[in-house]
């Protein structure tokens, strides 16, 4: 693994696979356990710098962190020196001075983590930067899909709605195709980037000719927070065309499952009804994303410092 973590684009099948493969081990690691943790980095620093506002993803580093044993500090830039105009540059080697051995990082601004990774001299882990990448998501859905259908490789995946705003899809069609994945963009024509052509994926603009013939459905959540101009008639009409339903989730083979990066929109582009389902795998991917985030924190950090054991 190199010394950070900015895309999920940087990684090849080999280090995609040694993420997912050291989770697993981990994970069975941790399963018997009363204690649920390991020593592997005790003594040293995570520091967690949300710029944005996040649930899942920051709680989920900072368990990840602890449950290694790591000292984490959560920095959120509301209430930090930031609101009287500190720089992330700044703000960064403060925190190095403080002896941070790892800044997990996230940003409005796409490319922040790569400015970061060349001002610090510890490792950097992009936890989301604007509409770039979200790597570590990807890399937990990846686990989530090798669970639930124990493979990757041949595994049809549509990947719907709001892609143009969403890092998860952009870090999800790079790690799933470098993984052997097929990938499918849903979504209506003013929600897909420019430059999608370019893309190793297919598109589609029509949600029911896809549903029967894909493993995965991976549904985005409408980011409305990025909308500057109205991409789509109405909320009702974005559902209609875009939302998976019952009656649209009974179409899909037997075997395949629904997932959510989450936070969701529930009754616009995922009914309650199909969130809560059998086939729905919102919960486990929160479950797995604590051992992936573990997974990379030790292989970025190589366990204990030297000297030490
Ligand atoms: C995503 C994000 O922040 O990019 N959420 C997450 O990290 N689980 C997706 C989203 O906000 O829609």
């Amino acid at each position: 693994m190199k010394r950070h973590l900015l895309e999920a684009a940087d990684l090849d099948r080999a280090d995609a696979t040694l993420v997912l493969d050291t989770a697993g081990q981990i994970e069975s690691a941790l399963a018997g356990r009363e204690v649920k943790k390991l020593p592997t980095l005790r003594g040293r620093t995570v520091v967690n710098l949300f710029y944005e506002d996040s649930t899942r993803t920051r709680i989920s580093f900072e368990l990840a962190a602890k449950r290694l044993s790591a000292d984490v500090i959560n920095f959120s830039a509301k209430g930090s020196s930031v609101s009287k105009g500190e720089s992330l540059k700044d703000t960064a080697l403060t925190l190095e001075a403080m002896g941070s051995d790892a800044i997990v990082i996230r940003h409005q601004a796409s490319g922040a983590p790569h400015r970061l990774a060349r001002w610090v001299k510890g490792s950097v882990v992009n936890a989301g930067d604007g509409t770039h990448e979200h790597p570590t998501q990807a890399l937990l859905d990846a686990y989530t899909i090798r669970q639930r259908l124990g493979r990757l490789d041949g595994v049809r995946v549509a990947i719907v709605g709001d892609v143009l705003h969403s890092r998860v899809a952009r870090s999800n069609v790079w790690l799933l195709t470098t993984l052997g994945a097929e990938v499918t963009l849903v979504a209506p024509p003013t929600l897909l980037p420019v430059g999608v052509g370019s893309w190793p994926v297919a598109v589609s603009y029509d949600l029911d000719a896809v549903l029967p013939k894909v493993d995965v459905v991976m549904m985005l959540r409408v980011q409305a927070e990025r909308m500057n101009a109205s991409f789509f008639p109405s909320a009702r009409e974005y559902s209609r065309r875009y939302g998976l339903d019952g009656r649209r989730m009974a179409v899909l083979p037997d075997d395949a499952i629904v997932m959510h990066p989450g936070p969701m929109n529930r009754g616009m582009e995922i009914a309650a009804e199909v969130a809560d389902s059998a086939r729905s795998t919102i919960v486990d991917q929160v479950g797995n994303g604590v051992s992936v985030r573990m997974a990379v924190l030790y292989l970025l950090l190589g366990g204990a410092p030297e000297g030490t054991t």
